[in-house]
């Protein structure tokens, strides 16, 4: 199971694509804020901790094997710049299973964008890597995150109490999955922020 995207992925609004140099501005711009960074285990990065995640584990672009990960930027297809990153990663091999992670900067929040670029991102795991389960991890705090979850129509499959000691306090974690049958099953009814043509054999009635 592999998976090379030919870049960048693109959505009704956005690019999805790997983040360069040329984008560090842009990311530290939303990467070095508290606020955005509370539920995340990254601190807030400045620009030197940027450029050094382009180096390391940023710099993956292709998922070759199980444990990769690849970070991709949101660009904002109207204006070029970047307005957050969204992570795909291959948990297991044997499992088919995967995980995704999202973050928009708050000054484009409110809009959809994280919605369509995760998405998007469900649609490489299960469609071009071949996964059969992906589950998103979100800090029970993370009301804007819940909600996020739920748009995706991933299942809110489990409330791990206290399971992890995190930025001075224990904190609570919301597990969300969504397996490919039921992953195929609502695109019967693809939300508007998908992109992607339906296979030709939909079922009639399907928008
Ligand atoms: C989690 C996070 C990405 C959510 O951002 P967001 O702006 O709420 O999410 P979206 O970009 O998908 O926007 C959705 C909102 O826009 C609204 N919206 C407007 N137009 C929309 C459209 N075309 N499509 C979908 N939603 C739209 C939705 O109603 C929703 O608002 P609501 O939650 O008040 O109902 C953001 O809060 C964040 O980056 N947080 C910091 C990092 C973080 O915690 N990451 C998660 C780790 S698990």
């Amino acid at each position: 199971m592999q998976l090379a995207p030919i870049y960048p992925v693109t959505t009704a609004r956005l690019r999805l694509r790997p983040l360069t140099a040329e984008d560090i501005e842009d990311v530290v711009a939303y990467r070095s804020r508290e606020d955005v960074c509370r539920y995340i285990p990254s601190e807030p990065l400045d620009a030197a901790a940027v450029t050094q995640r382009l180096a390391d584990r940023w710099a993956t672009h292709v998922i070759t094997g199980e444990g990769d990960a690849v970070t991709l930027g949101v660009e904002l297809a109207t204006t070029g710049r970047v307005i957050g990153d969204v992570m795909l990663r291959f948990v297991s091999e044997v499992h088919r299973g995967g995980e995704i992670g999202w973050t928009i900067n708050p000054e484009y929040a409110g809009q959809g964008f994280a919605t369509e670029a995760a998405h998007a991102l469900l649609h490489l795991g299960f469609d071009d890597l071949g996964l059969r389960r992906v589950i998103a991890r979100v800090d029970a705090r993370n009301t804007r995150s819940l909600r996020l979850g739920d748009r995706l129509l991933m299942r809110r499959e489990a409330h791990l109490i206290e399971n992890e000691w995190f930025k001075g306090a224990w904190s609570d974690e919301i597990d969300f999955a969504l397996l490919e049958s039921e992953w195929r099953g609502q695109h019967v009814t693809a939300p508007p922020w998908c992109a992607r043509p339906q296979p030709s054999n939909s079922p009639s009635g399907s928008d």
